[in-house]
């Protein structure tokens, strides 16, 4: 396992009693040789000096967005592009909501608003804060956007209050670092690769009509996000949707479930195989050349036929199965009796439970409610929240899956 050393951290420091504690993460930092960088907010002076941020990091500390003596040798852009992390420490209510509106009004919000990079937050308040609806509606938001969060934790606060909203303590932040860092590098050395399914499939009956369902794709299509986010090399074929795909993933668009299975096969081998496609079941056996003529007779005798199961092909493939295969399962009553059928029945090590009976989630919504279930029955319950939240919590839990499957192979 490697170390943080070298390591390039950029620590925003906010305004709250807990600031003090950065000085400690940065002798933490320096003495496993990272290399540190500050951004020390107008609220967080209040709580520590420029000059003990500076003995400590030997670099200097920045401050203002407009500062002529430093702007022309690193600017905001140049600050972002420097760090391998950003960290905001300690992250306040009130920074969580600059955060989650997008506001830039000093260097710090400007440099996170221009970065690129990932960025962790170390919530500290006062317990009701931390629980007050708009804290929680910011929190949602800013997991929504990719903030990585660490904390709080139960605790006796400065405040002379207990709960939740205690700040994680330099040596739980350094552990958080030390395993995010390996898994980064982990994933690099091993180059995993991975397909997503995702979206309707169309079946024509003829050149204008056809059998399909209400998939909008957008789960399947932040599973595939998340799962690149980790680093891993990741393909999508995806059914006809309206999404505006991000041109940073590997995209296959496909028609039919035909045309899906052939791209999957295409695709092998992988490591982790994620079918998120709400595939047709069946489709018509023949399909008219021409538009068929409002003659019922002829739409009364439509004859259909069952379409390939990809997940199936994939999980009881004895050649390329892939090492995680991940099946969706909706559902619109009980749930997670019928998924805990069709894990079993299809072989796969995963089964990704929602109920498509709810309007406000799953088909067709930004939102869903999933239950995660393994081969052993074991069922994970997330409530409802964005499908891109859900999807980083997936893609985790398989590559944690993956990993520990490899670790016993090897
Ligand atoms: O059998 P059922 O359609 O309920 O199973 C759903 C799961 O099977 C999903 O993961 C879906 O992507 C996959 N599936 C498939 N090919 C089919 C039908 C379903 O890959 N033809």
């Amino acid at each position: 396992m490697m170390s943080l050393k070298n390591k390039k951290i950029l620590l925003v420091i906010g305004g709250g009693i807990s600031a003090y504690k950065a000085l400690d993460l940065i002798r933490l930092f320096k003495k496993n040789d990272v290399d540190v960088k500050t951004i020390l907010t107008k609220s967080g002076k209040e709580f520590v000096t420029p000059l003990s941020i500076t003995t400590l990091t030997k670099n200097k500390t920045f401050e203002d967005i407009f500062d002529k003596n430093t702007e022309a040798e690193i600017d905001h852009i140049a600050l972002s592009r420097w760090a391998d992390l950003i960290i905001v420490l300690p992250t306040t209510a009130n920074f969580m909501t600059k955060l989650s509106i997008g506001k830039a009004e000093d260097l710090a919000t400007t440099v996170l608003l221009a970065s690129d990079k990932e960025i962790l937050l170390v919530p500290a308040m006062n317990v009701r804060m931390w629980f007050h609806k708009a804290t929680q509606q910011n929190l949602k938001i800013l997991q929504d956007y990719g903030y990585l969060f660490i904390g709080p934790e139960k605790g006796e606060m400065a405040c002379g209050e207990y709960g939740e909203g205690k700040m994680s303590s330099p040596r739980q932040i350094f552990s958080y670092l030390k395993n995010y860092f390996d898994q980064k590098n982990l994933v690099k050395n091993k180059n995993f690769k991975a397909l997503v399914t995702t979206g309707p499939t169309k079946e024509y009956l003829d050149p204008v009509r056809y059998i399909s369902n209400e998939s909008s794709g957008k789960q399947g299509y932040e599973v595939a996000l998340a799962l690149k986010k980790l680093g891993i090399k990741t393909k999508l074929i995806a059914g006809p949707s309206n999404l505006i795909y991000s041109k940073n993933l590997k995209i296959k668009k496909v028609t039919s479930a035909k045309e899906m299975m052939y791209e999957v096969k295409k695709s092998l081998p992988v490591d982790i195989a994620v079918c998120a496609a709400a595939v047709s079941d069946f489709k018509p056996i023949n399909k008219s050349k021409n538009k068929i003529k409002k003659d019922a007779s002829k739409f009364n005798n439509i004859s259909l036929e069952k379409n390939p199961d990809i997940l199936d092909y994939l999980s009881k493939n004895n050649k390329a199965r892939p090492k995680i295969v991940v099946g969706f399962s909706a559902e619109t009553e009980n749930v997670i009796q019928n998924s805990k059928k069709k894990i079993k029945e299809k072989y796969c090590d995963l089964i990704i439970a929602n109920d498509v009976s709810k309007k406000d989630s799953g088909f067709n919504s930004d939102y869903n409610k999933v239950s995660i279930i393994d081969k052993k029955g074991k069922v994970k319950s997330i409530p409802k929240n964005k499908k891109s939240y859900i999807a980083n919590i997936i893609a985790n839990i398989i590559l944690v899956k993956l990993l520990m499957n490899d670790k016993n192979i090897n």
